[in-house]
């Protein structure tokens, strides 16, 4: 399709349904119902082990995972049909949850394949050559100027372009790169999941700022997170409640309010969902533990 219309805009998940590859008949997704719009930007909460990060997952094509059922759209096209870097040369923009470290590559040629790779189109034009800068690829000079403008723009040093992908990164400098590499891809539509385990608050800090920096009217993001505090810097259009691989609640970013001061409790019992667990379980983590 090459009607640029807005619905090729816009990210579209149907009735999307998850299992783990290892255990195909248990789903943990069970029929997700998402549209995110141009520009728009969506937080996904909900309790621990209700799918938040099986659905980030199942978007990035992570092969842990088999959908059994649904659809995801994506500029006309069906996304889960599409290897993961067809996904990235569509725009998309899909966090890694643990990037694993590539020692000798630095920061700076790892976002430069990145962008090359991204730069040679979908369909992967064959008079295109990312890797030569006449025939597709970007110039050195280009680029350069690109890394030091979206790093002035994320107050980023730098000297961190000739780090090491991830050799000894903090969780903060992994966040970073994160953000950099996004910057620089400018995507429109990223996939965040903010988990709870090594996520401190200098990191949260820094995807607050970096997407702030980044948002203008062209990117959706669709940020999963377990914290209410990240929500305070960034303003989502609309929050929704995962729980039991179902999205059980949506509504504005007063719902994010809601669930700080009641926590998820009143809410999954509004769906008819049993909690096992007590309501101070379900309670919202405000922020990571061990932050004063
Ligand atoms: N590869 C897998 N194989 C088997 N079970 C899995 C797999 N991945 C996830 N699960 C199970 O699916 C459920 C949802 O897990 P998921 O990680 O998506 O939850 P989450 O909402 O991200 O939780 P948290 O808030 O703790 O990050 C959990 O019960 C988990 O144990
Ligand atoms: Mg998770």
């Amino acid at each position: 399709m090459t009607d640029q219309t807005a619905a090729d805009r816009q990210l579209e998940i149907h009735n999307l349904r998850v299992a783990p590859i290892a255990a195909p008949d248990r789903e943990i997704l069970k029929g997700i119902n998402l549209v995110v719009g141009k520009g728009e930007v969506h937080a996904i909460m909900g309790p621990n082990g209700s799918g938040k990060t099986t659905l980030a997952y199942a978007l990035m094509g992570h092969p842990a995972y088999v959908v059994t059922d649904g659809e995801v759209r994506w500029k006309g096209r069906d996304l889960l049909t599409l290897s993961a870097d067809k996904r990235a040369r569509l725009g998309l923009f899909l966090a890694f949850q643990y990037p694993t470290a590539i020692p000798g590559l630095s920061v700076a040629s790892f976002i430069r394949s990145a962008l090359n790779a991204k730069l040679q189109g979908v369909d992967k034009n064959p008079d295109i050559d990312p890797t030569d800068t006449i025939r597709g690829g970007v110039s050195m000079l280009e680029f350069r100027r690109k890394m030091r403008e979206k790093m002035a723009l994320l107050r980023m040093d730098e000297s961190f372009a000739s780090r090491y992908v991830n050799e000894g990164f903090s969780g903060g400098e992994k966040k970073r790169l994160e953000m950099l590499q996004m910057a620089v891809l400018e995507p429109e539509m990223a996939i965040l999941d903010e988990t709870d385990s090594g996520l401190d608050i200098d990191a949260l800090r820094i995807v607050a700022e970096g997407v702030n920096a980044m948002l203008n009217p062209n990117l959706g993001v669709l940020l999963i997170t377990h914290y209410q505090r990240l929500l305070n810097h960034i303003t989502p259009d609309f929050v929704h409640v995962l729980a039991q691989g179902r999205i059980v609640k949506s509504g504005g970013r007063e719902l994010a309010l809601q669930l700080e001061a009641e926590g998820y409790g009143p809410i999954l019992r509004e769906a008819g969902l049993e909690t096992t667990v007590s309501d101070d379980a379900l309670r919202v983590p405000v922020e990571p533990a061990g932050v004063a």
